[in-house]
């Protein structure tokens, strides 16, 4: 095993640097209450090979930020992988299953589908039977792998001496009605970590009924008189976060630990393509708050060579296409962060759309998700619902798995830009999510 190759954080926006060893490093120092700044991570150069383990915390954990957080705690390479072990058997415990390397095959009626000649095709990553039913437990297990890991070096302010109970524990917190809220209500049942999921009004009541069953507490956000503009949950998620709760939320503005794990989810894909013997040229992939195409990028970026990325959004909700169309005039897509306030900011008018889980008005994590592009040479992708609707028609049809829209709305880019594409290139999508 070779020694941790993660450094640090650094700030995409102020350039403040964190070390790896600080314990709770959720932000960047300088940021306050100002979300425009956000950690990313500074990495070594590495070879990408799994220690062959089915779960990819263990495959990869050499690779993880945390595991060069918890080395720096003082663990031993022995007990880094017994805290993830742990970890696992309890997320086991209540799910029925644990983190899997999840399938990546080529789609071969879906290929035909759209017209892909034979050495071409579509490559589908299936999340639907991971943990919580999506990509997003991915995120947070590197931010609970910290937290239990401060816990056992007596670097939680809670747990000083080593010890914690249940009672000692500051809340976790998410504001969100979605698979993250799924994700978190279910890695938070597993250690019976207390877990404040807040909701809006309207949030669906099979996502509120499941929270409820892991023992979440649930709590609904009307708007308040007293609110700024903005979603109230997020109001009080934030409040709840400054009194004392930990950000437990899969946007790297509020915690960039989330941006840690995400990433196995293209780790996955590169050992998968290489087995394959598969050079992918392009990967499409559906944007809400950018976590997920950020981290699927940074994955894929370590096997080497990236395909071209496609950012996909609807046409009711696209922000970070509006930010790739702003930045050329500002200095190009690699020099965002120094204009994030004349690029990024909440779409006006969200609309509707089947594809609900990517509505978020702004794309937190845009910065990298936009550099990909510009490096890859590829571009943003704005669907119509038709796209969004017919995706997810073939794309369950021709495959079996059982995905929502959300899930699918990777390929509705594909479909929307086929004609771009050629029949002898290889395009991956992932299906991130289940149908509910
Ligand atoms: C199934 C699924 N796929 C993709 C996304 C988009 O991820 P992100 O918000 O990190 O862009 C979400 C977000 O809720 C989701 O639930
Ligand atoms: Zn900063």
């Amino acid at each position: 095993m070779q020694s941790p190759l993660v450094a640090g954080w650094s700030c995409t926006v102020c350039g403040a640097s964190v070390d790896i060893a600080v314990p709770l490093s959720w932000r960047c120092p300088r940021a306050g209450d100002d979300r425009h700044h956000v950690l990313q991570l500074v990495q070594g150069a590495a070879v990408l090979q799994s220690a062959g383990d089915a779960n990819p915390f263990l495959g990869f954990r050499q690779y993880l930020a945390w595991d060069g957080f918890a080395a720096a705690a003082g663990l031993t390479d022995a007990a880094r992988a017994a805290v993830v072990s742990e970890l696992e058997a309890h997320v086991a415990a209540v799910e029925g299953r644990g983190f899997v390397t999840t399938p990546f095959a080529r789609a071969d009626a879906l290929s035909d589908a759209l017209g892909f000649a034979p050495g071409g095709g579509v490559w589908v990553k299936d999340e639907t039977h991971n943990v919580g039913g999506s990509h997003k437990a991915r995120h947070l297990f590197t931010i609970l792998l910290h937290l239990r890991t401060a816990e056992i070096a007596g670097l939680a302010p809670w747990s000083a001496g080593g010890g914690s109970s249940a009672s000692d524990r500051p809340p976790l917190a998410i504001a969100s009605c979605g698979n993250a809220a799924i994700a978190a209500g279910t890695l938070a049942a597993a250690v019976g970590w207390p877990i404040r999921v807040f909701v809006p009004s309207s949030a669906d009541l099979h996502v509120t009924k499941r929270l409820a069953e892991l023992g979440a507490t649930v709590v609904e956000c009307p708007r308040l008189p007293t609110d700024p503009p903005g979603d109230p949950c997020v109001h009080r998620f934030r409040e709840a976060v400054a009194a004392g709760a930990v950000p437990f939320s899969v946007q790297g503005t509020e915690n960039a630990w989330c941006l840690d794990g995400g990433r196995t989810i293209g780790w996955e894909m590169v050992t998968q393509a290489q087995q394959q013997s598969v050079a992918l040229d392009r990967v499409f992939v559906q944007v809400g708050g950018g976590a997920f195409a950020a981290c699927v990028t940074a994955g894929l970026a370590m096997g080497g060579s990236l395909p071209r990325l496609h950012a996909v959004q609807t046409q009711a909700c696209a922000p970070l296409a509006r930010a790739w169309e702003r930045s050329q005039a500002l200095g190009g897509p690699q020099q965002a962060g120094g204009h994030w306030a004349d690029c990024m900011w909440p779409w006006e008018h969200v609309g509707e759309s089947a594809a609900d889980g990517i509505l978020d008005d702004e794309t937190y994590d845009w910065l990298p998700v936009l550099a990909a592009m510009a490096t890859t040479g590829g571009s943003p992708v704005v669907v119509a619902e038709a796209d969004v609707l017919a995706s997810n028609e073939v794309g369950c049809r021709a495959t079996g798995i059982d995905a929502s829209a959300t899930g699918t709305a990777g390929l509705a880019g594909l479909l929307a830009i086929r004609g771009e594409v050629g029949a002898h290139e290889r395009v991956a999508v992932v299906f991130s999510g289940v149908r509910r």
